[in-house]
């Protein structure tokens, strides 16, 4: 079995080698921008573990691996224009470095270029995973719909900011260990399993990724500490701040969420106040131990030897503590 180093090395070299050195200049530039400042290659990476689980020559899924970064920098780059964000990776956004027409048809092209490479994959079944990777392109609008719609609502319940981090987040990990999977033939049940173990530690990755937002160092998240509270986000963080605090600390809270803030960092900095009031964070890392756990299980239930799981286990782990 490879390891996430190794796997991720042979990622980041087959990445260096997709060519996007065309013409014109303004729509193929900001793809190899995108595309060359790193990031930590997890879905590919969980592609090729997959494929190697079941036994299969991780060079026969290197295109889905491929396939399903592009598409997740291409996500990337419209959901910055979307939040408003302009670091990512501790560099400018596209939208930043170039402007909004171009992040726009970039991350659109990225979208076609992710189907091409996906095409490229010598299988016998190619029908399959365009199916099982248009499904998981097409939650991951929806989530992110639904994220965009958050904003704008005070009362999000924890039930739907679950349903919304699974289609925007966690459903694209499942479908990363399931490409793996099917190209290497794995049976239906096993298919099952590991597309409910990704999209379990997919959940949790998200909580982290909501985590990180507010408590994280700037530094090593390569994004703007306060992002999601700047932007009225509705996480977990938010919405169980809400129900922890007492009246006037929800009094509070609710003014600075509904009022337009004239110091961005000011409301940040109160929120995050409330936050540590209420032991916010402590909720968030049960709840994503919860999903852990839930995601173990069904590893257990795949039926290949346990020592070969080893490498999905410690990855998993590793991505709860992740600071980037
Ligand atoms: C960021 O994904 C978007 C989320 C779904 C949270 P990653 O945290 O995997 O970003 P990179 O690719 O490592 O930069
Ligand atoms: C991103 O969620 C999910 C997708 C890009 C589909 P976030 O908006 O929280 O991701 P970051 O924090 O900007 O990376
Ligand atoms: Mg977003
Ligand atoms: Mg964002
Ligand atoms: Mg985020």
């Amino acid at each position: 079995m490879k390891s996430y180093k190794e796997l991720y090395s042979l990622v980041e070299q087959k990445i260096q080698q997709l060519n996007f050195d065309k013409h014109p200049k303004e729509l193929f530039e900001p793809i190899s921008y995108m595309l060359s400042l790193g990031g930590k290659r997890l879905r590919p990476v969980l592609v090729l573990m997959a494929a190697d689980l079941f036994g299969e020559d991780i060079e026969n899924a290197v295109s889905a691996a491929l396939a399903v970064e592009v598409f997740h920098n291409f996500t990337l780059v419209h959901d910055d224009i979307m939040d408003r964000s302009d670091i990512r990776r501790g560099k400018p956004t596209v939208h930043k470095k170039w402007d909004q027409t171009v992040a726009i048809l970039a991350g659109d092209l990225m979208m076609i270029k992710a189907t091409d490479i996906l095409c490229e994959t010598k299988t016998s079944d190619l029908k399959n995973l365009i199916s099982i990777f248009n499904k998981a392109a097409a939650e991951v609008c929806e989530g992110q719909q639904i994220d965009m719609n958050y904003e704008k609502r005070n009362d999000v319940s924890v039930g739907e900011y679950l349903e919304m981090i699974t289609l925007k987040t966690a459903v694209l990990l499942g479908c990363s260990l399931n490409l793996g999977a099917a190209i290497a033939k794995a049976n239906a049940s096993d298919m099952k399993n590991i597309y409910e173990f990704g999209k379990n530690i997919g959940v949790a990755f998200q909580i982290q990724d909501d985590i990180l937002d507010s408590f994280g160092e700037g530094e090593k998240v390569g994004k703007k500490i306060g992002g999601d509270i700047a932007t009225n986000k509705k996480t977990l963080l938010l919405i169980r701040a809400f129900e922890l605090a007492d009246a006037s600390t929800k009094n509070d809270l609710q003014k600075l969420i509904e009022e337009d803030a004239k110091n961005v960092d000011e409301k940040i900095n109160a929120v995050l106040k409330i936050y540590e009031k209420v032991n916010v964070r402590k909720e968030a890392e049960l709840l994503k131990e919860k999903y852990l756990a839930t995601a173990f299980s069904h590893l257990d239930k795949i039926s290949v030897d346990d020592s070969r799981k080893e490498i999905l286990r410690n990855t998993a782990n590793e991505l709860m503590q992740r600071m980037s």
